[in-house]
């Protein structure tokens, strides 16, 4: 028995080697233009104001980034945004995450997108 569970968790960790290893967390950034609000949950309750900083001296460079609480987090997964289609966010281009050298993990926007009214969210992966 003991042997047969171990050898599926052996090839459970074989198949799926990354997923296997973390514990994914959600993060909803809830933004109105500039100011936004951060949920842990997966139904996106418990907004709270998120802490957010701003750069950029004019409002074609301004750059916005908001704290997602992921610290210690290692992975990051893909970003769901509603609307969808806002072209003006496109990730890499006008939005993505961010690991900062001191470990946080933030979700940046700028140009149009630092001004959208736009929800995304993402999972944050911690070893276990
Ligand atoms: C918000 O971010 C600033 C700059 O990183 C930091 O000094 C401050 O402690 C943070 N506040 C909260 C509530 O996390
Ligand atoms: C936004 O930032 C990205 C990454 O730094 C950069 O490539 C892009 O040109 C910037 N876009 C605007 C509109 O400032
Ligand atoms: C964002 O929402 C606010 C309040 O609902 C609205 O006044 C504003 O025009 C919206 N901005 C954009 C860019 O859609």
């Amino acid at each position: 028995m003991q042997i047969l569970v171990f050898l599926s968790l052996f090839l459970i960790s074989f198949i799926f080697p990354a997923d296997f290893l973390y514990l994914w967390e959600p993060r909803t950034l809830q933004c109105l233009s500039k100011g936004c609000k951060l949920s842990k949950n997966a139904d996106q309750t418990g907004l709270s104001p998120a802490n957010c900083s701003f750069s950029g001296n004019s409002a074609e460079n301004v750059f916005v980034e908001c704290d997602i609480e992921c610290d210690g987090a290692e992975r990051d997964s893909v970003i769901s945004k509603k609307p969808t289609v806002y072209r003006y966010c496109n990730r890499f281009f006008t939005y993505n995450t961010r690991k900062t050298s001191d470990g946080k993990w933030t979700v940046w926007r700028n140009g149009t997108c630092a001004n959208a009214n736009i929800t995304m969210t993402v999972h944050c992966a911690f070893p276990l």
